[in-house]
């Protein structure tokens, strides 16, 4: 089974990128692990600081090493916006395979103090780090950044960033924000930032957050019973094609389309079987409902959309 060096290795070659998808219990995983298995893909399993918190991290690595145990294509373990040494060290010394260090809200030398601490833990341990420069807005594990104060990564700043911290992919901001309220105005990315980063980086591993494309006719349909989402704005299907075509994105997270899938379908099953009270009836269909999305995305991060 390839390690996640080389999936990265092979994903920068053949231009496709690995999706990356939240999970928080045990459906979940299960939904991104079947959709990995069915597509014959390697598939990252992220975990946020705060999923983490919710289902502890012991129980976490053991239920994905005993979900994973058998698999024929590879899974990784991933901590998601891992905020401080700390969290990173748990993740490593728990086994995860890979650590996202988030030191983008701290000026430009504290997040490289930060990411090169991680990073030599995680050499040590044979754990990828993905590091942060410029800002996402929206929500992101509690914390809120204004749209006005997104910032978009500096191309020169983000290579002396790589220079100085050695990570092992590089998450960028091009206008992309955590959640499901994206964008007041135009869903615009700066793909010209992004071919700028490229150019200063060269062929180098690309991290794309924020990549929900935020499906209406599902928000419809949970508001249709009950719902209450209001002005809901996610990223194109044709600008996330385009980045995992033709740019150096092998990594695009997902997470807050995950959640509206479950969501909706969960709503729909419990107005429509309100005798219904196993619990397992409703997660069956809303992991089932997942899995068939994150096929469909797998497949557009390989271009096969
Ligand atoms: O990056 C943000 C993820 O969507 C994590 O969200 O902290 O609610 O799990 P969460
Ligand atoms: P979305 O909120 O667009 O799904 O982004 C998730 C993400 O970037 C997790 O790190
Ligand atoms: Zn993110």
């Amino acid at each position: 089974m390839d390690s996640i060096f080389v999936t990265f290795e092979k994903a920068l070659k053949k231009r496709f990128a690995i999706g990356a998808f939240n999970f928080y219990n045990l459906e979940t995983l299960q939904a991104i692990l079947e959709a990995g298995e069915i597509t014959a893909s390697p598939v990252i399993c992220s975990v946020s600081e705060s999923a983490l918190q919710y289902m502890g991290i012991d129980a976490t690595v053991m239920m994905f090493e005993a979900l994973t145990e058998k698999k024929k294509y590879p899974a990784y373990l991933h901590l998601d916006h891992g905020k401080s040494f700390e969290v990173c060290k748990k993740a490593i010394d728990a086994g995860f395979d890979s650590v996202m260090i988030d030191g983008s809200a701290l000026p430009f030398d504290e997040n490289v103090k930060l990411t090169k601490r991680v990073v030599k833990y995680a050499d040590k341990h044979g754990v990828f780090v993905e590091g942060e420069i410029g800002t996402l807005s929206g929500i992101e594990d509690n914390t809120i950044v204004d749209e006005k104060d997104s910032k978009y990564t500096n191309p020169q700043e983000a290579k002396k960033f790589l220079d100085l911290t050695k990570v092992n992919s590089l998450a960028v901001a091009i206008g992309t924000s955590h959640g499901a309220y994206k964008f007041s105005g135009d869903p615009k990315l700066r793909i010209d930032i992004l071919s700028n980063i490229e150019k200063e980086l060269g062929k180098f591993p690309i991290v794309l957050h924020g990549a929900s494309t935020v499906d209406l006719k599902l928000i419809k349909q949970i508001n249709a019973r009950g719902g209450k989402i209001k002005n809901a704005k996610g990223v194109s299907v044709e600008d996330i094609s385009e980045i995992c075509k033709h740019h150096n994105v092998c990594k695009v997270n997902v997470d807050t389309d995950l959640r509206i899938c479950f969501i909706a379908s969960l709503r729909k099953n419990l107005k429509a079987c309100p005798k219904e009270i196993n619990p397992r009836f409703f997660f069956s269909d809303a992991k089932e409902e997942m899995k068939n999305l994150i096929i469909t995305k797998i497949k557009l991060f390989q271009g096969k959309l």
